[in-house]
């Protein structure tokens, strides 16, 4: 059984290859960090006796989902995890960064379920994890491009949860909170100032394996699941949107 995972070269990812070499899956690892992916190539070869074919490659580019479906036509999981986005003013970056937002977290995850959802429904068999955000489940001020993007990932999934239920396709998205890996060290950030509880890549992990087509949407963590019951319940989008808003002043100051 093979696995194809983007954005394995650090952080979800990367765990994301951690366990599902450890359960026996032949891996494609995908990123643009060459050395890096081929690092934890040889270390999951050599731990697990399984193949791991590295790509590298780009995702924010329009031509990465043809030379990822090149390189590996045929997958019995998908986790599209690689993704991206920034916190700060809508506008204040040029319009390419978002554009290559959109195309890194929207259109290439896209594309790629293009070609993968149809051969798995004609195989009777398969799998794809889209991963999400916490933030995907509404607008966020300060982070508009990446919750825009993220929400994308819920519809789509949802939608293709219950297209391929009837098909044996199992279809998932992952909605992580703050998980701890390099990738909040992107920005400078003063986390101290907000009330974070980070979440480890293990767990986040585990909690997806676990889930993965019996959940369409998977909240890892009680405090996770619990925060979304009451931004979905108790609070209204707008009093989440404030409270946001509220977080992301207090990080600038
Ligand atoms: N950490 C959190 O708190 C959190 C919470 C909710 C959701 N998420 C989501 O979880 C996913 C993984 O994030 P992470 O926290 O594990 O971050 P990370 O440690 O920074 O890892 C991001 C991965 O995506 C890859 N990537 C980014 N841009 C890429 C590009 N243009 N082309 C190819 N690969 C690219 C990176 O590889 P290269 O740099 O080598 O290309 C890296 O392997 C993301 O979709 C993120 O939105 C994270």
């Amino acid at each position: 059984m093979k696995a194809l995972i983007t954005g394995a070269s650090s952080g979800i990812g990367e765990e994301f290859a951690n366990q599902l070499a450890s359960q026996g899956w032949d891996l494609v690892i995908v990123a643009r960090r060459g050395a890096l992916l081929e690092t934890l190539a040889e270390k999951l070869k050599d731990q697990y006796n399984i193949s791991v074919d590295v790509l590298v490659c780009d995702l924010a580019t329009p031509e990465a989902a043809d030379q990822i479906i090149t390189f590996s036509p045929q997958v019995d999981l998908l986790v599209s995890n690689a993704g991206f986005g920034y916190p700060g003013d809508f506008g204040e970056f040029d319009r390419e960064l978002d554009q290559k937002i959109i195309q890194l977290n929207c259109v290439t995850p896209m594309s790629l379920v293009h070609h993968y959802f149809p051969q798995m429904k004609k195989a009777k068999a398969g799998s794809i994890l889209f991963v999400s955000s916490s933030l995907g489940f509404q607008g966020v001020p300060h982070m508009a491009q990446y919750s825009a993007t993220k929400g994308y990932l819920i519809n789509l999934a949802e939608s293709l949860h219950w297209e391929g239920k009837a098909e044996g396709v199992a279809v998932s998205v992952l909605c992580p909170g703050a998980t701890d890996t390099p990738g909040k060290d992107h920005f400078d950030i003063d986390y101290s100032k907000l009330p974070i509880k980070w979440m480890s890549v293990q767990k986040v992990v585990s909690s997806a394996l676990k889930n993965l087509g019996k959940k369409v949407i998977i909240i890892p963590g009680l405090r996770n699941h619990f925060l979304s019951c009451i931004g979905s319940g108790l609070y209204s989008r707008k009093h989440i949107q404030c409270l946001m808003k509220k977080f992301y002043h207090r990080i600038k100051q």
